[in-house]
């Protein structure tokens, strides 16, 4: 288990690299299976999720060879999962259902795992399928599919990230038409877009509210960059903020990132943009609002991270979470480390400029973990974070290893349960 030893941090100083996207990576892989030939993505960071999805695809059939920074994919003996375990590791394992009913007449997919921020259910993606001619039923920890997938005009209760993804994998082999309204516009999906279309796919739409595919007969294995990290070069951002720092992301594309932009901009940050990355420099000072929304609005993955900023401004920030129902769990460690926050449902309230003392404290979410590695930074003393389900390396590509790189003192300890560190 990794337990994190945190040093207050004086201002953040240099460059460091945005990896490539977890949350682009992650469809892709699963997108690989729709494939007749070997499909390369570069830049692939090292971190627990990736793993867990090739394992996820191994199951499937799919021959996964990794070299350095690139994995290799090859679907040819595509069949219904066979082992269970990796399903629950993650919640994009669900993103295999898609190309599944694609290529296979029958079968079934574990449920999935994932951060426990909320219910989290798969019924707009069951729902999509259905629409899509496929039968759906839920037994025994299993969704089990039948039937001859066909076109159709789906239109999307919410604009599920995920069921927008399943649903596009599932379109791109089936003949005709099929319109999905509704659907989410995150810069992950247009990635994903891309990739199919690069391998012969024919979707017009990615990034707006209505995608319409063209199914085709087969797609080509292609070789792949995806899109750089939003969520991370935003963490880090918030790591500067909180410092007063003065950093580059090198590779970050603020064109992904604008409502966070704002939002520092907002709060008194120097942010200067090119071609290159982002320059951010000086003290988020004055207290903001964050409503986190679909996309293009605030995204929720950086509510946490931005809720220690809030801890570090003047006056009072509201924060509104209305993708996720238990979202706030970092708060609770927050406060333990002396700041000023009431939280309400989807409601929370952050009375900033209270100085934080290191605690010991625990990572209950990928992102929640983030936010407290950066409370650590501006903690009066030293912070120990407990991450005992190792959600940080899940997301994060070495997030110490990058802070101590900008000049942070994090410390990663590999504790076993009886550690005397965790029994003082
Ligand atoms: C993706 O999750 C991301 N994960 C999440 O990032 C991200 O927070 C989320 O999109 C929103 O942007 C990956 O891409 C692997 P949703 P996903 O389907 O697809 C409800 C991280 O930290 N919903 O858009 O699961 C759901 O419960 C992770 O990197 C249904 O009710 O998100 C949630 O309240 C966390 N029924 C809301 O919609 C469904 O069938 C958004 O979920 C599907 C979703």
């Amino acid at each position: 288990m990794p337990v994190y030893h945190i040093k207050q941090t004086p201002a953040l100083q240099g460059e460091v690299h945005i990896d490539v996207a977890k949350n682009a990576v992650l469809p892709i892989i699963a997108a690989s299976l729709l494939c007749s030939s070997p499909v390369t993505i570069r830049r692939v960071p090292h971190f627990t999720d990736i793993d867990s999805m090739l394992s996820v695809l191994s199951s499937c059939g799919a021959a996964i060879k990794r070299e350095s920074d690139s994995v290799t994919i090859s679907p040819a003996a595509l069949h219904t999962p066979e082992n269970a375990a990796p399903f629950h590791l993650l919640r994009a394992s669900i993103l295999v259902l898609g190309p599944l009913c694609a290529r296979l007449q029958e079968g079934s997919v574990p449920l999935p795992g994932g951060c426990a921020i909320g219910q989290r259910p798969i019924d707009i993606h069951l729902k999509g399928l259905r629409a899509m001619g496929m039968t759906t039923t839920i037994e025994s920890n299993q969704v089990a599919f039948q039937g001859h997938i066909k076109n159709a005009n789906i239109y999307l209760d919410f604009p599920s990230v995920g069921a927008t993804e399943n649903l596009l994998m599932a379109a791109v082999l089936t003949k005709g038409v099929t319109r999905i309204e509704n659907a989410a516009k995150e810069p992950e999906i247009v990635d994903l877009a891309d990739f199919l279309c690069l391998a012969g796919a024919r979707i017009w739409g990615a990034g707006t509210g209505t995608i319409v595919i063209d199914g085709v007969d087969r797609l080509t294995g292609v070789e792949f960059t995806p899109i750089p990290d939003r969520i991370e070069a935003g963490t880090l951002a918030c790591a500067s903020a909180i410092t007063d720092g003065s950093i580059f992301l090198a590779g970050a594309r603020p064109d992904h990132m604008r409502s966070l932009l704002h939002k520092l901009r907002e709060s008194g940050m120097i942010i200067q943009e090119d071609a290159r990355g982002l320059y951010l420099r000086g003290r988020a000072r004055r207290a903001f609002d964050v409503h986190t929304l679909s996309y293009p609005g605030f995204p929720t993955d950086l509510q946490a991270p931005m809720m220690t900023v809030a801890c570090q401004t003047r006056g009072q920030s509201i924060f509104m979470e209305t993708i996720f129902e238990n979202r706030y769990m970092h708060a609770v460690s927050l406060c333990r480390m002396g700041a000023s926050i009431r939280t309400e449902g989807r409601l929370a309230l952050v009375q900033g400029g209270q100085a934080l003392i290191g605690a010991t404290v625990e990572a209950t979410d990928l992102r929640a973990g983030a936010a407290l590695m950066l409370a650590g930074l501006i903690a009066q003393g030293e912070t120990l974070l407990l991450d005992k389900r190792s959600h940080i390396a899940r997301g994060y590509d070495g997030l110490e290893r990058k802070l101590n790189a900008l000049g942070a003192c994090i410390q990663c300890e590999h504790a076993s349960v009886t550690s005397p560190v965790l029994t003082k």
